[in-house]
């Protein structure tokens, strides 16, 4: 979906119009891939808008700029005044959000260090990622002839803009392949995650993940899901998985911002379960969007009020 290129963008702690939020080309993070992000999502309530788990999202941020070794000069609590002032500005009742923490203008040497680290936060109006027909009736996806990042090369704990160049080639081949998606195995061969979001698995009624080990991002809606998945009574584990729990699943279904919590109706072209949404990711489904939503209570506190809503001039 193309930007409307109106409202404006926080940059450096300044409220700038959509058109004049640029940067030179000779800014480092365009030729090294020298930034890291956040992908955030806003929802409305009956309330008004709220942000979906703002804290641990702006928490991760601050460890990917540690990992990185950048120091933006706005504390944390600025930076979550940063999006919610943003969202205000442009008048948006649900929204995404995209922090993002990058080596500006100063010379192009491969070491970082010398160049500013500048901040940006940009909103925008985004629906449903994988289509609307995705929520309810699943993705085909394929397993991707693409590894995931390789431990001890890119940190995949860190939302690196860098780690995206690896999700860009499966999403291309997927995309070139007919699928909505693929899946990525890492170093070892085992599950890791899509391009751009977890994965999960269930089986006699148990819901597995990959674990950490596997190269995926440690995802906030994957930890939205585990809990919610106890919450509901059912048992998770997250753990090495081989390929091919994904042929034998009764259910597949990533979960991510962009994607929230999207059903897996295929995988290779062999069927998942019963090709359409099943009843754990339908319960664990409903149980997400009556929380983003605020329609049942906020009981783990994963909502943060935008506050009036009052478009800048
Ligand atoms: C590679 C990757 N994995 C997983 C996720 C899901 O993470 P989250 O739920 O925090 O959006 C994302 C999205 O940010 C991602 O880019």
């Amino acid at each position: 979906m193309a930007f409307s290129e109106t409202g404006k963008v926080w940059m450096n702690g300044k409220l700038v119009d959509w058109k004049d939020a640029t940067i030179h080309v000779a800014t480092h993070v365009v030729h090294y891939g020298t930034g890291v992000f956040e992908g955030i999502r806003a929802y409305d309530s009956s309330h008004g808008p709220n942000v979906f788990r703002l804290n641990e999202h702006m928490r991760r941020l601050q460890d990917s700029c540690r990992v990185y070794r950048m120091e933006p000069s706005f504390s944390f609590e600025e930076l979550n005044d940063a999006v919610l002032e943003t969202i205000r500005a442009n008048g948006f009742k649900s929204c995404y959000i995209r922090p993002l923490v990058y080596r500006g203008y100063e010379q192009l040497g491969v070491n970082p260090m010398p160049c500013p680290v500048d901040v940006a936060v940009i909103v925008w109006e985004w629906g449903q990622y994988l289509g609307e027909d995705a929520l309810a009736n699943g993705v085909d996806v394929g397993v991707s002839s693409w590894t995931r990042l390789a431990p001890n090369t890119l940190p995949a704990m860190a939302k690196a803009t860098a780690n995206y160049a690896n999700s860009g080639l499966i999403k291309m081949q997927a995309t070139v392949d007919g699928y909505a998606e693929g899946i990525a195995l890492d170093e070892s061969g085992l599950l890791s995650e899509g391009s751009g979001q977890n994965l999960f698995l269930v089986r006699d009624n148990v819901v597995y993940t990959p674990s950490l080990a596997s190269s995926v991002l440690e995802g906030i809606t994957r930890n939205t899901v585990i809990q919610l998945t106890k919450d509901l009574g059912f048992e998770v584990r997250e753990q090495p998985l081989p390929r091919e729990f994904l042929y034998l699943a009764d259910e597949a279904f990533f979960c991510g911002t962009a994607v929230e919590v999207t059903p897996i109706r295929s995988v290779d072209k062999i069927t998942v379960g019963g090709g359409r949404r099943g009843p754990v990711t339908t319960a664990l489904q409903e149980r997400f969007f009556a929380i983003v939503r605020g329609e049942q209570p906020d009981v783990h506190q994963w909502l943060t009020p935008v506050g009036n809503t009052v478009a800048a001039k």
